[in-house]
């Protein structure tokens, strides 16, 4: 079976968020179940070093925005077919973003040209290469499915996996032409959107499959609530629409080897853990403590993670005598708020604004908790790595995160399956409700190291999913 997947980031290259760490881990887990899948991606500036090692498979002169050709070559285990198209992808900045965070003017022609160059592979581009399905992840991919539909006949199968339906890649309909785009295609059952081009529309239109990554998120987005306008469409396709939760890369993330701690254990030598949280309050700051939780942060800072609820709760956070420590880049009004928080209770609050993928492990391991409370979720990963590292997750009762982790309540605990705390509000009252319970659990050393070995025995590498990947493929062709 040969999946090609098209995506516009792949970790350890370039990350924003989640998205990378998927499609940097979901070929390796694939290829344990005899799927060959390689990567369409960008050749952003980090890949350049890349770019003379590997092989010119393939030119195209007329991809949106102009000519490109691509470059396969594997790294770190990764077949990657890499877009070179300096024109579109040679700048400084962000992979979406120019340096003052505004979108490129471009986007519509650079992910335009990626998810082209997808579809043209699936027609037979690369000599030797025949893909049986092509996975399309998230808006920047999504024209690759419209492309092949447009080709016509005798197409592999198509997916889209949706990461996060907030972006949908939505342009005004002059875009149309630059984009190579059937006119006669743009009305409300094809590519329209209220009067715009909707790349993620045209995926949910003309591909195949649909999945995204939980099965609950999968369920909310057929809602007005969740669909965010694309509920209507969805519960059109709902008969090809399924969840398939996310795993996490477990060498990559792996408290027994993780070099970027203090001192590694596993679930047998719990004890060293505490030895991180010593390293992480020095390197930050704050005061060394342990009669209290240390909560932690790893995100993205918006409101769609529930950080404005969050800061609303540090005073009561603080007044139970925990910590808190936060890792982000984001929202103005967030770094802002987390800043000052840090400044008023310098001993029990600390705010790292900037993105740093080793303190990132660092704030895992030394953690007591971390604090999850999203206000939509597709799925989630820091609350699996937080599980893996014996870190206990502390989410809001959606997506990914109501899958994922088995809150404390009296049943669970009983049964010895509690692995962290769900809680319902979004609001500083919820937060500071779900906070008290922490506290008291924390109080009770029993208790919580009978949660933290449930949490890092639960499932959470990509093995059960890849498998699911593997089935729906199979179905497919
Ligand atoms: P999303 O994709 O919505 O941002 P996920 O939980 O799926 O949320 O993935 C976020 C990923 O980005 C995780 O791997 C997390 O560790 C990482 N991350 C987020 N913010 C930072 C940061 N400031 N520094 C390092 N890693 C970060
Ligand atoms: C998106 C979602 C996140 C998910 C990630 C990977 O960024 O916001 O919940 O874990 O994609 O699928």
């Amino acid at each position: 079976m040969k999946v090609l997947m098209v995506a516009s980031e792949c970790a350890p290259f370039v990350k924003t968020g989640g998205l990378a760490d998927v499609v940097g881990a979901l070929p390796g887990a694939l290829a344990r179940v005899d799927v060959d899948a390689q990567v369409v991606l960008p050749a952003y500036p980090p890949l350049f070093p890349v770019l003379p090692e590997g092989e010119e498979v393939a030119r195209f002169d007329d991809l949106p925005g102009g000519p490109g050709r691509l470059v396969r070559a594997t790294v770190h285990g990764i077949t990657l077919l890499l877009l070179d198209a300096p024109q579109l992808f040679d700048r400084p900045g962000g992979l979406y973003v120019d340096e003052n965070g505004r979108d490129w003017s471009d986007n519509h022609l650079r992910f335009g040209a990626l998810s082209m160059a997808g579809a043209r592979i699936a027609m037979g581009a690369i000599e030797g290469y025949q893909p049986d399905v092509v996975h399309a992840h998230d808006w920047q991919a999504a024209l690759a499915p419209v492309y092949m539909r447009m080709a016509g006949r005798d197409i592999p199968r198509s997916i889209i996996t949706i990461h996060n339906i907030a972006f949908q890649g939505r342009f005004g309909p002059q875009v149309l032409g630059q984009l190579q785009l059937k006119t006669d295609w743009f009305h409300p059952e094809g590519l329209e959107f209220h009067g715009d081009l909707s790349f993620l529309k045209g995926a949910l239109m003309f591909s195949d499959r649909i999945t995204t990554v939980s099965p609950t998120y999968a369920r909310e987005i057929l809602t007005p609530e969740f669909g965010m306008g694309l509920d209507g469409v969805l519960q059109a396709r709902s008969g090809a629409l399924s969840g398939v939760l996310n795993g996490i890369d477990t060498e990559a993330w792996n408290p027994a080897t993780d070099t970027a701690l203090a001192q590694t254990y596993d679930a047998k030598t719990l004890k060293r853990k505490a030895a991180n949280r010593v390293a992480l309050s020095e390197r930050l700051g704050l005061e060394t403590r342990s009669d209290a939780p240390l909560f932690c942060v790893v995100s993205r800072l918006t409101n769609q993670k529930g950080l404005d609820a969050l800061l609303e709760a540090v005073p009561h956070l603080v007044d139970r005598g925990a910590q808190l420590a936060v890792l982000g880049t984001g929202q103005p009004d967030l770094e802002k708020g987390f800043r000052d928080a840090a400044m008023a209770h310098p001993r029990q609050v600390a705010t790292h604004i900037g993105y740093d993928e080793a303190l990132s492990h660092l704030f895992q391991a030394g953690s007591d908790a971390i604090l999850i409370p999203s206000r939509f979720e597709p799925c989630g990963l820091t609350q699996l790595y937080g599980l893996h590292y014996g870190t206990l997750p502390v989410v809001a009762r959606t997506g990914g995160l109501a899958d994922t982790v088995i809150d404390a309540n009296v049943a669970a605990i009983v049964a010895k399956a509690a692995t962290g705390f769900v809680f319902h509000e979004v609001s500083a009252n919820g937060l500071a409700a779900v906070i008290d319970r922490v506290v008291e659990a924390y109080a009770d050393p029993k208790l919580w190291q009978s949660m933290q070995r449930a949490a890092m025995r639960h499932p959470v590498s990509w093995d059960s999913s890849a498998q699911a990947y593997h089935d729906l493929y199979t179905e497919l062709v």
